[in-house]
């Protein structure tokens, strides 16, 4: 066992299946009660980084740790200090059974006392949301697919792991779902004290985590703290929302001109994340310079960019090299 902070961790690993580099190299880790994301496009290597995490592939190379035990090397430890949520919630549990059976007949896997796993499911069901008895035993077929997901985050903890591994858990919900799942498990991490990796296609994700990995075609783009990235842009990140009745592209391009602006990041329709050069902007100065140059803004607000603005600029070269990056959804 090693001994330090260190919850989750890759060391240099490469995975080679046949002939095919799935992952070159590859170097992350979590602290002790964080939450880490491993992001990417479909195909970027998530999926094996998780599988590596949780011995069901041996790297070629590299070292891989797990609440400091080496997964290699100690992995009959395993089943006691992770917990794993798949990526369909389907195969997890049992439609005809409620919350709390699903959560008793998985418990019963790591052979604890009923009275024990009961506690325990009704303790994390209720961070979870789960509010009435009615919700915790009816059948989960009746429940929504955002609840059904909730379930399989429970059956995950039901043996009170250090780490939770979560393969893609907000995939396939709306919006408003994706961000009550993010943080349902953030509460979770917060109040169990849970060590948490989640994988996802969604950079949003990276705004409720505490470090990131970014993966493309097996390699890492990025790794570290959203907030340390944040700091990088100007004013640490606080920047002006633009609202235009309508934009062209032309019209941006004149805006891009402006000497006052260092940054002009296109996030939707005919709105605009300006990113003056120093400190705080003054917004009847920019209402001016835009009128100035014929265009007429109809909503202006002060606000902080996130992490997909962060990246975005990363990815179009906006600090230095230009990364040619592809494949990860901008939501
Ligand atoms: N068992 C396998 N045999 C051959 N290629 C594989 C295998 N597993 C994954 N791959 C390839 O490795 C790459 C990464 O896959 P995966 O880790 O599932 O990506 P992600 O989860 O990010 O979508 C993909 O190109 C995939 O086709
Ligand atoms: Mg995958």
């Amino acid at each position: 066992m090693k001994d330090d902070e260190k919850d989750i961790e890759l060391k240099n690993v490469t995975v080679k299946i046949r002939k095919a580099i799935i992952l070159q190299d590859i170097n992350f880790y979590a602290q002790h009660g964080e939450i880490l994301a491993i992001i990417g496009g479909s195909g970027a290597g998530k999926t094996t980084a998780l599988r590596v995490l949780t011995a069901q592939i041996k790297p070629n190379e590299g070292e891989v740790y797990l609440a400091g035990y080496n997964v290699i090397k100690e992995k009959e430890k395993l089943e006691e200090i992770m917990g794993y949520v798949p990526q369909l919630e389907e195969v997890s549990a049992y439609p005809e059974f409620s919350a709390l059976k699903n959560a008793y007949y998985f418990g019963k896997m790591y052979d604890l006392p009923k009275n024990q796993i009961e506690t325990r499911a009704r303790q994390i069901l209720e961070i979870l949301g789960f509010e009435t008895e009615e919700m915790m035993k009816k059948p989960i077929r009746e429940l929504s697919g955002g609840e059904k997901k909730r379930v399989s985050i429970c059956i995950g903890l039901i043996n009170n792991p250090k780490v939770l591994l979560l393969d893609e858990p907000t995939t396939g919900l709306d919006a408003h779902l994706r961000i009550e799942v993010l943080n349902y498990l953030r509460n979770l991490n917060k109040r169990l004290g849970v060590t948490i990796c989640i994988v996802s296609h969604d950079l949003e994700t990276a705004d409720f985590c505490d470090r990131i990995v970014i993966l493309d075609r097996g390699k890492v783009v990025v790794f570290g703290q959203p907030s340390e990235f944040l700091k990088d842009l100007p004013n640490n990140g606080r920047c002006v929302r633009v609202k235009f009745k309508f934009l062209t592209v032309e019209g941006q391009n004149k805006i891009e001109k402006i000497k006052s602006l260092k940054y002009v990041l296109n996030i939707g329709r005919n709105t605009l994340k300006i990113f003056p050069k120093t400190g705080k902007y003054n917004l009847g100065e920019l209402i001016e310079e835009l009128y100035a140059i014929g265009l007429e803004p109809s909503e202006l607000t002060e606000v902080d960019a996130n992490f997909s603005d962060y990246f975005r600029l990363l990815s179009q070269g906006a600090f230095g090299e230009k990364k040619d990056i592809f494949d990860v959804d901008f939501m």
